[in-house]
């Protein structure tokens, strides 16, 4: 590692694993933690402290479901009492009347609720919940009420991609800011789902089409951001912007790792907050100083003149299909083994018609071991 080490600026704070809902698309690892593993409030304020020193600006709080915390009011005060912007990622089920409002008055800056579908019986079948769509509305009305920005947050795969254009209808109706139609990156719960969620080409054409001709037609009305399948890509995504380059997240137990599914490569220890101090950890880890900047790149990435723009992409996608977290992810099509991206769709798509997973009957459902009591 040669480059100036810079600050980090953004934060994934993972309060808890616990959720009402079971996504079979969710990036949290198959290993769920229980409640029991969570930092509590006072060492999560310390956490904060640190990174708002280290010089971080925004902190996204997510889960699992950030709500069930009951501490989450005093987290966001934390945070907000030291400027830091801070984002609610929630599911929107089961939030108690006034915690909005309350969460709003504590300092909270903006809220990004998720959609499993446009239609309840999508977003009710995907997420393994009975009513939680119209929970979801009723989230979104009262964020609106306490006067906070909302983004609606559309995780796409096969069983939703032809309700686009309803999602799109549904962000307006809400009177959301923005809208995320987010392709499903496999990796932890999604990555064991592939099969049941991979779409067709076809339909992933589709949906571009009909993105952008609503950014065209939105403008200044609504921001859509679209994060595009990797699967189906010619280059790959600066994963987290690059690892640990300008953000970093920290699991409920207080692991920090440099992005979600770090974990994967078994090869890297990550250290825990409380062991060391995050600037420590931010500066020193050797599992954060392994794939920084661009002196741990092979060919083709190394002579690539756009390794500094994807940063040799996910090093967990490299993990998972090359079998090599260095490396270049296979989504770009310099990989040697860019191939494969397409042998997986098809196989995908032959087990989706050899076994009916079409109707997700074949989901597995993501599922923490037993239900603990709220912190
Ligand atoms: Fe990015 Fe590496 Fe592909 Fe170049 S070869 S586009 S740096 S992943
Ligand atoms: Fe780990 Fe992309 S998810 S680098």
């Amino acid at each position: 590692m040669s480059e100036l080490l810079l600050p980090p600026i953004g934060m994934l704070a993972e309060l808890t694993h616990r959720c009402p809902l079971q996504c079979p698309y969710c990036s949290n690892p198959t290993e769920l933690m229980k409640a029991n593993r969570e930092l509590d409030t006072q060492t999560w304020l310390y956490l904060f402290r640190q990174a708002a020193d280290l010089g971080v600006l925004q902190v996204h709080l997510s889960g699992g479901e950030p709500t069930l915390r009951r501490d989450l009011e005093q987290l966001v005060a934390g945070l907000s009492s030291r400027g830091v912007y801070t984002n609610l990622i929630t599911a929107g089920v089961g939030i108690a009347e006034g915690r909005i409002r309350a969460l709003a008055e504590a300092g909270l800056d903006h809220v990004q609720l998720s959609f499993q579908g446009a239609r309840a019986a999508t977003t009710e079948r995907i997420g393994n919940n009975r009513g939680s769509h119209e929970k979801k509305l009723e989230t979104a009305r009262r964020v609106k009420a306490a006067g906070l920005p909302l983004t609606v947050n559309a995780p796409i795969h096969r069983h939703n991609i032809e309700e686009v254009p309803d999602f799109i209808e549904l962000a307006l109706s809400l009177g959301a800011e923005r809208l995320e139609i987010a392709n499903v990156q496999y990796s932890g719960w999604a990555l064991v789902n592939r099969d049941a969620l991979m779409p067709d080409r076809a339909s992933v054409e589709r949906q571009v089409e009909i993105v952008e001709a609503a950014r065209e037609r939105l403008r200044g009305i609504m921001n859509i951001d679209f994060v595009t399948p990797d699967y189906f890509a010619t280059y790959p995504k600066p994963c987290m912007g690059g690892w640990a380059r300008d953000a970093f997240m920290v699991a409920p137990d207080g692991t920090v790792l440099p992005c979600h599914a770090a974990h994967t490569i078994r090869s890297l220890t990550f250290e825990r907050f409380g062991d060391r101090s995050l600037a420590e950890i931010w500066t020193d880890s050797p599992a954060f100083n392994a794939f920084r900047g661009t002196g741990w790149m092979q060919e083709p990435c190394r002579s690539c003149d756009r390794r500094e723009i994807d940063w040799g992409g996910c090093r967990c996608q490299a993990m998972a299909i090359a079998g090599d977290p260095a490396a270049t992810d296979p989504a770009c099509a310099k990989s040697p083994i860019h191939a494969r991206m397409s042998m997986l769709i098809e196989d995908a798509l032959a087990t989706a018609r050899a076994d009916g997973s079409n109707d997700a009957t074949t989901f597995v459902y993501r599922r923490i071991a037993a239900v603990q009591e709220p912190v």
